[in-house]
């Protein structure tokens, strides 16, 4: 059994989603883990006290959260000592379209550059598209990204791309090496 930190940076509420996704996978193979939302400043008294980490955060217009470097900058040394992860959460992610994938892979690897982080694993995870969390020119845009997709908006107002199956696989590979 090893104890796993998952902290999270979340806009529109998916990669918080997706962080409670991954501990309810990670406490059902019998781990103990601790949920940190960045977003919030939620306290994080006894983070260096970990086996693991997994961060996720999502990327809007290009970036991060400045929380989750924020985080980075403050328990780097512990993260870097153990087995870790990082999820970045984002539309491109469900992307068929090379130059849109090389995009996100680029922004990934230089904020790990400028966080000085080398995770065993990076996993990127399509997010979702929640109309009632964005004002009327980033719903617009947003969908018309999803359209180029091939992705139609769903009508109830909630588009999630995330592929859950391939988010456990990447659990589970991850929870080999615990
Ligand atoms: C204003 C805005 C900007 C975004 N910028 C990007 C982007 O640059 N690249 C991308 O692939 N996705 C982008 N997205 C999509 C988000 O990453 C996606 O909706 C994600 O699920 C948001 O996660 P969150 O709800 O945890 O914040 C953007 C979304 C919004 C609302």
């Amino acid at each position: 059994m090893a104890r796993v930190l998952v902290a999270f940076a979340s806009r529109e509420g998916h990669t918080e989603l997706i962080a409670h996704h991954v501990v309810r996978q990670l406490e059902d193979r019998g781990h103990l883990t601790r949920l940190i939302n960045l977003t919030r400043h939620e306290g994080e008294a006894g983070a260096d006290d970990y086996d693991a980490t997994i961060i996720a955060g999502s990327i809007h217009v290009g970036s991060f959260a400045p929380e989750v470097l924020g985080f980075l900058m403050r328990h780097g040394p512990a993260v870097r000592e153990h087995v870790s992860a990082f999820l970045p959460v984002s539309l491109s992610a469900a992307s068929h379209d090379d130059a849109e994938i090389a995009a996100i892979n680029e922004i990934a690897d230089r904020f790990l550059f400028e966080a000085g982080w080398q995770p065993e694993f990076v996993e990127h995870v399509a997010g979702a598209v929640y109309d009632r969390e964005l004002n009327a020119v980033e719903r617009t845009v947003l969908h018309m990204i999803m359209r180029q997709h091939e992705t139609v908006p769903d009508p109830s107002g909630s588009t999630v791309l995330t592929d859950w199956g391939r988010l456990d696989e990447f659990i589970g590979a991850f929870a080999a090496k615990l």
